[in-house]
């Protein structure tokens, strides 16, 4: 259990990746500048009191300016270390979210098919924020108070053995005390987590669908669904007080007891005379920093407990299994025979479920013109996302020019038009770029015109500038699939697949467009996933599925 403790804390420490020790350091010198002045402050109020005491106005003016050097040096340098630590935190726990960010887009294409997107943006934030709270603050308060509580129980053992000792012992009972509670805060916590999670997804659901949700008028049962989980985070968040309040109230109650007892022992020694009164208010003094010491045993002793369970879902995902690309033994695209791409024996299922299609054998040539035909269900598009290198077949292989391909391989060799385009919030011009980031103009209206595209992007407000908002929705269905059509033709690849990529058009420019992708066939491949007799009678090839 204390070992499972060590290593979660050095996996949060590890996140911080390169830059962790250069962190450590200067959280290390910001955080004992404060207490050491902390520390300084109860050593020259003896030396003065003291100096009172015996009438001394050399020592207490002595006392007097080492007090305002001291409140000359803290000014200088509290706020000079805390600005070097702001400056040293910020870097690696931005780097944390970036790693974060690059993992997750590095996982396998099914992750995403499992794995909810609001549930995913919780972690990148809600949890990223508080993992960055923990180090920025409750790292510096754990270094700080250690400092000043270590430094003031060595300073109250040099200053007398007989008032440190009960100091002590006060100190651990207020620690026992503080871990009241602690287990019940920390599930009261994961629960909590887990249904902001609920929360996120719903509320990423609704917006993405919000056309469904409008003319469904389903905003009544989305309310309900996200009210009732509400409900139970603001009944988590009672509970959660009503903890607190008893712990607060037994840490004052102890706490009090705590200062009485050292001003009782104090006073009783200044009466029978074994204690100068100088000490007894610099033990008053210290005796706060010991208990704050053995407090935050108790309670950082579960801050970094409530924090693992908080990074336990960061680590989650970076423990999640990345993409295998696998390694390409052939030499490249071109490089081939006639034979582009083949699937021998292949078989395929979704997560366990019944098999998408069995021992399926497949060769598709260069420069052929190939229609995937079958009923809706029956595995097209999934055999698309696989020719295409988005997902690995479960048995058999996959071959490109005759070697066993590897995801990257066919990923660079296929220009694929998803069922579902997706379009991205830029402009219309930087969603074409991505299918080629080179592509000189000339080669944009190239690729726009053979898709049917090129008249209505310059009716567009800003041509080919004009921004389409979040999934290209100031557009219609039919103007985003030939910006996806033109996208994958800019990409030049030997192979276009094309899933159902002109359901949304009209039949008159349909019949254009399939006219210039089929004259495509002179360059590359062109597989279409098909349902109408149109294309199928043009095609050499009709494979079903
Ligand atoms: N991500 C997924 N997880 C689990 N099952 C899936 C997933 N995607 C598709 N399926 C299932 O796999 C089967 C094949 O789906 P696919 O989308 O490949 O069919 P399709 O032939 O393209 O159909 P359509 O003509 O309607 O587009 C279907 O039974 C579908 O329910
Ligand atoms: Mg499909």
């Amino acid at each position: 259990m204390k070992n499972e403790f060590v290593n979660d804390g050095k996996k949060i420490f590890n996140l911080l990746g390169n830059e962790k020790w250069k962190y450590l350091l200067s959280v290390i010198i910001c955080a004992i500048v404060v207490p050491a002045f902390d520390l300084a402050l109860p050593w020259v109020t003896k030396w003065m009191i003291n100096a009172v005491e015996m009438g001394s106005k050399e020592l207490l003016i002595q006392g007097f300016l080492t007090m305002i050097i001291i409140f000359i040096l803290y000014s200088i340098l509290v706020p000079i270390t805390g600005y070097h630590y702001e400056g040293r935190s910020h870097k690696p726990l931005l780097g944390v979210r970036l790693r974060l960010l690059k993992h997750i887009i590095g996982m396998p294409f099914n992750f995403f098919s499992k794995q909810h997107s609001g549930e995913l943006m919780s972690r990148l934030t809600g949890d990223i924020d508080e993992l960055f709270d923990f180090y920025k603050e409750q790292t510096y308060d754990i270094i700080s108070i250690l400092f000043k509580g270590i430094g003031a129980l060595a300073m109250l053992f040099i200053l007398d053995i007989r008032i440190a000792a009960p100091v002590i012992i006060l100190g651990i009972i207020s620690a026992v005390s503080r871990s009241y509670g602690v287990k019940a805060l920390k599930e009261n916590s994961d629960d909590v987590r887990k249904l902001s999670g609920e929360a996120n997804s719903l509320v990423s659901d609704s917006l993405g669908g919000i056309k469904v949700v409008k003319a469904f008028k389903f905003e009544e049962f989305l309310n309900r669904d996200f009210t009732s989980i509400m409900d139970r985070v603001t009944r988590k968040a009672y509970d959660r007080n009503i903890i607190e309040i008893k712990r607060n109230a037994l840490s004052y109650i102890i706490g009090s007891l705590n200062f009485l007892g050292v001003l009782c022992i104090g006073a009783y020694m200044i009466s029978k005379g074994t204690l100068d009164v100088g000490s007894v208010f610099a033990a008053i003094m210290l005796q706060e920093g010991i208990i704050e010491m053995f407090v935050a045993f108790g309670t950082y002793g579960f801050g970094i407990k409530i924090q693992i369970a908080k990074s336990a879902r960061i680590f989650e995902l970076f423990q999640e299994k990345q993409e295998r690309q696998g390694k390409y033994e052939g030499s490249g695209s071109h490089i081939c025979g006639d034979e582009l791409i083949a699937i021998e024996e292949g078989s395929f299922s979704y997560n366990d479920r019944e098999a998408v299609f069995t021992r399926l054998n497949i060769r598709i040539m260069r420069n052929e013109l190939v229609i995937l035909e079958g009923q809706s269900g029956t595995g097209k598009s999934t055999l698309s996302k696989i020719l295409t290198g988005l997902m690995p077949l479960e048995s058999g292989n996959i071959l490109w020019c005759g070697k066993n391909a590897n995801m990257s391989i066919l990923r660079n060799n296929v220009a694929y038009v998803p069922q579902e385009p997706y379009l991205f919030k830029g402009s219309i011009l930087d969603n074409l770029r991505i299918g080629n980031p080179k592509a000189t103009m000339d080669e944009i209206y190239k690729a726009t015109k053979k898709a049917c595209a090129h008249d209505f992007i310059v009716s567009q407000p800003q041509g080919y500038n004009t921004v389409i908002g979040e999934r290209g929705l100031t557009l219609s269905g039919g103007q985003r699939q030939r910006i996806a059509i033109a996208r994958a033709l800019l990409k030049e690849a030997s192979i276009l697949l094309i899933d159902e990529g002109t359901s949304a058009i009209d039949s008159e420019i349909e019949n254009i467009l399939l006219d210039n992708l089929i004259s495509e066939v002179d360059k590359r491949t062109v597989i279409f996933v098909a349902h109408g007799p149109t294309i199928a009678k043009r095609a050499n090839r009709v494979i079903e599925i």
